[in-house]
């Protein structure tokens, strides 16, 4: 039976108010990112009046928003409507490099937010929410729209950058004369891993993505030639030439039919002694916390994933390895690190 005292029953009632409006603290931070109003308040604090000004937008509506992103310390609010910009706050400026920024305007854009407001009907119908409510997949979507696009790649690099030291300080991919990046993106982290290893490199994306990649993995310090960029669609073929293929978080946008037409493509392009590494953030088992050392959920995380894609989104080890372990693969190995991604090596069967 359910406790109802008063203690645990306000409790409750504070946690459901909570809940309830924390979609309002989304949309701030959305519509902030947006306007730009990390930049501006980073070079400087200042008056809602000026952030008005220089944002075109209504200053009594604003002053709304930038007061609720003080509230929940996004925001430092002064006396005169001045706002100075917090640690929190200056990693949600866009104007330079990738930076949780793009991620919170990707996640939140409105084509992501209208398949939730469609889920209930989604769910009725069993059908992918984002595609219900756009007519479209969700990488149709951002390829279609440069604002989408480029809003995109930045965020999925930010992931990368933000990840990748911790990831490399727990696998050796020197072991390796030539890693592969299936969905990789951009390439950061293939860069890294060339980087820092010494192998070769192959980035394997669709045609869209790719066309950037070149400047990008030069901007990171990486001679652009040490990796080799091939487009395709993974549905079709996988390049050769890798003994080992990573896929970071690319495999959980599929369902487990299509994870396994692409795990079957992985193999014809594998060596017999070659490995497939997955990189995931795994949804916790119920005995497992559920939260990770850099705050990530991955539970609550999934069901975003699971709304923007046709796929299972993401999943538990155990679920991963079932699916590998059916579509021949073997499990080799689990690759832990200091933060929300971790790894899962598998051998061929
Ligand atoms: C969620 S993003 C992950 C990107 C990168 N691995 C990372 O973790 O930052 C998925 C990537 O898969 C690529 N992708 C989607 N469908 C694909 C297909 N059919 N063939 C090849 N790449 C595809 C997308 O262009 C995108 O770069």
């Amino acid at each position: 039976m359910v406790s109802t005292s008063t203690t645990s029953n306000t409790a409750a009632k504070q946690k459901v108010f909570d809940l309830m409006l924390t979609f309002v603290k989304s949309k701030c931070l959305y519509v902030a990112t947006r306007l730009g109003i990390f930049d501006l308040v980073n070079k400087g604090e200042q008056t809602v009046e000026s952030l008005a000004q220089k944002t075109n937008t209504d200053t009594e509506r604003l002053y709304f928003i930038l007061r609720a992103l003080a509230h929940v310390d996004v925001l430092e609010e002064k006396p005169g409507r001045v706002f100075a910009p917090t640690e929190t706050s200056a990693l949600l400026v866009t104007d330079g490099e990738p930076s949780a920024g793009h991620l919170v305007m990707h996640l939140i854009e409105p084509a992501q937010w209208d398949a939730w407001k469609i889920l209930p009907e989604a769910l009725e119908k069993g059908v992918v929410p984002f595609e219900l409510a756009n007519n479209k997949g969700v990488y149709q979507h951002c390829y279609d729209n440069e604002w989408s696009k480029d809003t995109f790649i930045k965020a999925m690099s930010f992931l990368t950058n933000s990840q990748v030291d911790g990831l490399l300080n727990a696998y050796d991919f020197g072991q390796y004369e030539t890693v592969m990046d299936v969905g990789g993106g951009q390439g950061g982290l293939i860069a890294n891993i060339v980087k820092r290893y010494g192998c070769k490199g192959i980035l394997f994306d669709m045609p869209e993505v790719a066309e950037t990649a070149r400047e990008y993995i030069g901007s990171l310090g990486v001679d652009p030639d040490a990796i080799e960029i091939k487009t395709g669609d993974v549905f079709k073929e996988i390049p050769q030439g890798a003994e080992a293929i990573v896929m970071k978080h690319f495999i959980s946008a599929w369902s487990d039919q299509d994870a396994r037409k692409i795990l079957a493509n992985c193999k014809q392009a594998l060596p017999q002694d070659g490995r497939l590494i997955l990189l995931q953030s795994f949804v916790p088992d119920l005995d497992e916390p559920k939260t990770e050392a850099d705050g990530i959920m991955p539970g609550i995380f999934a069901v975003q994933i699971n709304v923007a894609t046709s796929g299972g989104g993401w999943r538990t080890k155990k679920q991963f390895q079932e699916l590998f372990e059916t579509s021949g693969f073997k499990l080799e190995k689990i690759i832990k690190t200091d933060n929300s991604l971790s790894g899962m090596e598998f051998s061929l069967q």
